[in-house]
């Protein structure tokens, strides 16, 4: 018997507050036109002032524990993706808890920018197979709006805000592709490339910085990375392209997801996109595409999916994972 990391739930939640591209064109030299050429992003959603990221990845843990008809006592672990946590410490992960009123079980937050989720999912899958938990909470929250430098026109039209949030389940598997839940996992990452997006603060600074990237070197890196390692992770899990339903992948660039599933030999039509409505909202991008994905009926149980994602650090990865 091989133990598998079963999706049970999905949900998200997005801020009320909707964004055209046109709303920048008054404060910035850019139009819509550049935007949505260059990106494929049209708009996003940004926090209110009291939501913070550990409020919208309680709504979307909400979402997710409804769609798996389970309690917040049924959970053994919650991990939370972000680079956007409303205080140094404690873990955003552990503020969840609090307000989902859990008392028992353990939270903790990985934080690998836009390959967070990717990351978190991986250390779900490792700790369901070791044992350790056998419900994990694996989330992505991101509040990004919160540092952008509004002059800075090069980064501030990419980004949104919003969370995602997936319940894994320990379910006894044959070891085979054809088994539900997390087949493989690839994740890398590549230090020398710390300078190409980074936020200018911190505890070094005592300033919570501003988002700093350059986005052309980090475009050059990303179809080439994403592919290889979707490539990797789907080696490891004995599939092959033909196999794949979807590509969910992190939506940062139309460009760039459309460069993947070419490399990868896929249609657009296997492809969820929903950068379009979301712009990059980094560690949330994924949890909040395959619950749009599943709301728009694209995602049914039993399809193969790959996800893959790249992001500062350079970190990046891939999970392939049967619905
Ligand atoms: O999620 C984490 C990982 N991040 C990414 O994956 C982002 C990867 N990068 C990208 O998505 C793209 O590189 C961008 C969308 C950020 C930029 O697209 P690009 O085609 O690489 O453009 P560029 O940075 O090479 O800039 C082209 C021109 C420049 O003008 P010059 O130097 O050619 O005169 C920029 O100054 O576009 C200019 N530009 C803008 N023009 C109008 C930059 N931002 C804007 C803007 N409006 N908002």
């Amino acid at each position: 018997m091989t133990l598998r990391a079963v999706v049970k739930g999905v949900g998200h939640y997005l801020p009320e507050r909707v964004v055209p591209n046109s709303e920048f064109e008054d404060s910035l030299d850019t139009n819509d036109a550049w935007i949505r050429s260059r990106s494929g992003i049209q708009r996003r959603h940004f926090a209110a002032k009291d939501e913070t990221t550990s409020t919208m990845a309680s709504a979307a843990a909400r979402a997710a524990l409804t769609d798996a008809s389970l309690a917040p006592a049924d959970i053994d672990a919650i991990i939370v993706a972000t680079s956007t946590a409303d205080l140094t410490f404690p873990s955003v992960a552990t503020m969840v808890q609090a307000d989902l009123g859990m008392e028992t079980g353990f939270a903790f937050d990985v934080q690998a920018v836009c390959a967070g989720f990717i990351y978190a999912l991986s250390n779900a899958n490792a700790m369901i197979l070791s044992g350790q938990a056998k419900r994990v909470l694996v989330i992505g929250a991101e509040t990004f709006s919160r540092i952008m430098d509004w002059s800075d026109r090069s980064t501030c039209v990419l980004f949104g805000d919003g969370a995602g949030a997936l319940i894994l389940e320990a379910q006894p598997g044959k070891g085979t592709p054809q088994d539900r839940g997390i087949l493989s996992t690839d994740l890398n990452s590549d230090g020398r490339h710390k300078d190409l997006l980074y936020v200018d603060g911190g505890v070094s600074t005592g300033t919570t910085g501003y988002l700093r990237m350059q986005g052309n070197q980090v475009f050059r890196h990303a179809v080439e990375k994403l592919a290889s390692t979707a490539q990797k992770a789907m080696e490891r899990a004995g599939v092959s392209p033909q196999d794949v339903d979807w590509i969910v992948p992190h939506q940062a660039n139309i460009r760039i997801i459309q460069g993947t599933a070419k490399k990868l030999g896929l249609s657009m039509d296997n492809v969820v996109v929903t950068v379009q409505d979301h712009g990059n909202t980094s560690a949330a991008s994924i949890p909040l595409a395959l619950s749009v994905g599943r709301e728009r009926g694209q995602i049914k149980e039993g399809d193969l999916l790959v996800t893959e994602a790249i992001g500062g650090g350079l970190a990046w990865g891939a999970v392939v994972l049967r619905w």
